[in-house]
């Protein structure tokens, strides 16, 4: 049975939550049974697809890799992110999109950027049937109006309407809300204070669970922020391996005889000149 977004909800302070990103479905059925929720998160499109920012990233992408993401996953609760542009006019539109997000890849929850301002939007889709996820703090959506991606609640005067956003991600109804890149301090207190599961990302450890990219975990990222530990040096793994395909292709190494397909009767071929009867082809 797959996890759900209820849940979700119901480990509040407790087991911590772990959650990473995916966007396709060879890295979800690796990582899914591992996992309690994969985020296919919108920095998608910066980690695969080379934008700049989160910001040009379209609807119909986000549906395609929720799909694959929910095709090769069994076990992790699915939340596909509603990309800039697709919710923020009103809750109808954000309804609108939603659903189909839920309907054409199987998810079982959406993420929206946002805390005050889209509480009417979360309340309009929880009360609809669509759970959501909300993400506060730093906002990377919001990166041209903040001017940059910076660590927030690092002086007192900030918090005030930082725990506002938390509060009303909950009275709203979602069932987890996501703090971003925010001082330790405010993180706990956040988490204290509210009934839903935090999930932190450079949030520290005082949230009810964490996420990271998978990607930057991996090493497979060019630059990675202060908060992202790398589990694994995949990123030189990979170099390191196709410089050794490279050079076995110019010196005709490879493919070898054990990665070379033979006639089935290449043997006898050889020995009449190629006169018996036209063999066929085998395997894929
Ligand atoms: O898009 C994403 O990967 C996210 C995580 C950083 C939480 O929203």
């Amino acid at each position: 049975m797959r996890v759900t977004a209820p849940d979700i909800r119901a480990r509040k302070g407790g087991e911590p939550i772990v959650c990473l990103t995916a966007y396709h479905a060879h890295t979800a059925r690796l990582i899914d049974p591992h996992v309690d929720l994969l985020l296919v998160g919108d920095s998608l499109g910066m980690v695969m697809h080379g934008y700049e920012s989160t910001v040009p990233v379209p609807l119909d992408l986000m549906i395609m890799h929720g799909s694959a993401v929910v095709r090769g996953s069994s076990h992790a609760l699915v939340v596909v992110d509603m990309p800039f542009g697709s919710y923020e006019e009103s809750p109808s539109q954000a309804f609108h999109n939603a659903a189909r997000v839920m309907k054409e890849t199987g998810c079982g929850a959406i993420k929206l950027e946002g805390g005050v301002r889209m509480a009417e939007t979360i309340r309009y889709l929880v009360e609809r049937g669509i759970p959501v996820m909300a993400h506060i703090g730093l906002t990377p959506q919001a990166v041209n109006v903040m001017g940059g991606y910076k660590t927030q609640g690092r002086a007192r005067s900030e918090w005030q309407a930082i725990e506002a956003d938390a509060r009303a991600v909950e009275e709203a109804g979602a069932f987890s809300v996501v703090l971003e890149g925010m001082a330790e301090l405010l993180a706990a207190k956040i988490t204290r204070e509210i009934a839903i599961p935090t999930i932190g990302i450079g949030a520290s450890a005082e949230c009810d669970g964490q996420i990271l990219v998978l990607e930057d975990m991996l090493g497979l990222s060019p630059r990675v922020p202060k908060f992202v530990k790398t589990y694994a040096a995949l990123g030189e793994a990979i170099e390191a391996a196709v410089r050794r395909y490279a050079d076995e292709v110019r010196r005709r190494v490879f493919p070898d005889e054990a990665h070379t397909y033979r006639m089935r009767d290449e043997g006898r071929s050889a020995v009449d000149g190629g006169a018996t009867k036209k063999p066929k082809m085998t395997g894929s």
